[in-house]
């Protein structure tokens, strides 16, 4: 027989056979059920072993720590549970719910956790949903297309259309790029660029992720101003299958201070299922507080809804209603929120649909 036809035989005898006696020893587990695709180290197969010709795509390295914190273990007892289509990866990867109790999925995947020194690394269970107004704390490569409508009394609607791009350049940086277009009636300018980079400064643990960055709207209008934007941003979760995430932001007009803000805005998101794919409702809520003492404090409440269509959640869409609470402008109705965001880290757009 050839290597190629052993190698085959292997795989398959592996699959068949209920486990026994591994208990919920998650090392020994991992090495009677994974290790064959996976190998011992978990560093998925060498270049050039006799098994590899067999995957579409190779089995999942997990001793690189960006790969290995990224992933929420949610998403990982899912793949464990009902196999790779479970998030639209390979029917190469099997299912294990036959064979693992849900206890012994759990350990298996905290096994997964040990192959990588994640430490610096921000833990991909406080990857939350992407607010409306709120800063994610988690840094990300992405693409979005945000859309912001302003409806008004008599005036007619101000649309605002921004192409964004996020970078993690490294375990706790992100760079980040925007250009805006804003049109009314009678005009139509593309009139703001925006260049930003966001630290994770605190990444330790599940509980709290705490990020700082910086801002600079770039005027692209002879009249406009550019404007600094220094922030925070934490994300943490509440319990259960709620999140809570918010951002300290001040807007700094170098040029005229007083005309500057502290704006805080806080998002509560609800996560109903465990798969990626699915609804997540949230409300948020703006206060702003302008430097200038006789100007108006506004508060502003934004229900919102994200729709995750695809299987791995990465191509998304989301929409929000933003109405003040507190300090309406002239003629000010309220304010559309969409934007269609794909995450670029999670795969190619049409892919794990
Ligand atoms: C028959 C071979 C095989 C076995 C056995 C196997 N895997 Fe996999 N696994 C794969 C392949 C192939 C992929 C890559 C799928 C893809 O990227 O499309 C994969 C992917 C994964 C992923 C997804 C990583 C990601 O991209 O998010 C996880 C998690 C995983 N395996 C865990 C396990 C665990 C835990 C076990 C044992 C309980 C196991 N696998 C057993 C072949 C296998």
């Amino acid at each position: 027989m050839t290597a190629r036809g052993t190698a085959l035989l292997v795989l398959v005898a592996g699959l068949a056979g209920p486990a026994a006696g591994a208990g919920t020893d998650g090392a020994a587990l991992y090495v009677r059920h994974c290790a064959r695709c996976h190998t011992t180290a978990g560093s998925g197969l060498p270049e050039g072993h006799p098994l590899l010709s067999n995957f579409r795509n190779p089995p999942a390295d997990f001793t690189d720590p960006m790969f290995n914190s990224r992933e929420p273990a949610s998403d990982w007892r899912l793949v464990v549970a009902h196999g790779g289509t479970a998030l639209g990866l390979s029917d190469q990867m099997p299912a294990h719910r036959e064979r693992l109790t849900p206890a012994e999925i759990d350990a298996v995947v905290a096994h997964l956790g040990t192959f990588a020194d994640t430490r610096g690394y921000p833990r991909g269970e406080l990857n939350f949903t992407r607010p409306v107004r709120s800063i994610k704390a988690f840094p990300e490569t992405e693409l979005l297309f945000l859309q912001r409508r302003d409806r008004r009394d008599d005036d007619g609607d101000v649309v605002r259309s921004t192409l964004y791009h996020a970078r993690r350049i490294s375990p706790r940086w992100q760079l980040e790029a925007k250009l805006s277009q804003r049109s009314e009636p009678g005009l139509r300018e593309v009139d703001e660029a925006e260049l930003g980079a966001k630290w994770a400064v605190r990444t330790g643990d599940d509980r709290l992720l705490l990020a700082a960055g910086l801002d600079a709207e770039i005027p692209l209008r002879d009249d406009g101003d550019l404007v600094l934007v220094p922030y925070l941003s934490q994300a943490t979760p509440l319990g259960g299958h709620f999140s809570l995430q918010g951002t300290l932001r001040l807007h700094l007009p170098p040029g005229t201070p007083a005309d500057g803000d502290l704006e805080l805005s806080q998002v509560v998101h609800w996560k109903p299922g465990a798969r990626p794919r699915g609804i997540v409702p949230g409300l948020e809520a703006t206060l702003v507080a302008p430097f200038d003492a006789e100007a108006r404090w506004r508060l502003t409440l934004i229900p919102q809804v994200h729709a995750a269509l695809s299987k791995r959640g990465h191509v998304a869409l989301n929409l929000g209603l933003e109405f003040p609470v507190h300090g309406r402008r002239p003629g000010e109705r309220h304010r559309l929120h969409a934007f269609v965001l794909w995450d670029m880290a999670d795969g190619g757009f049409w892919q794990g649909w």
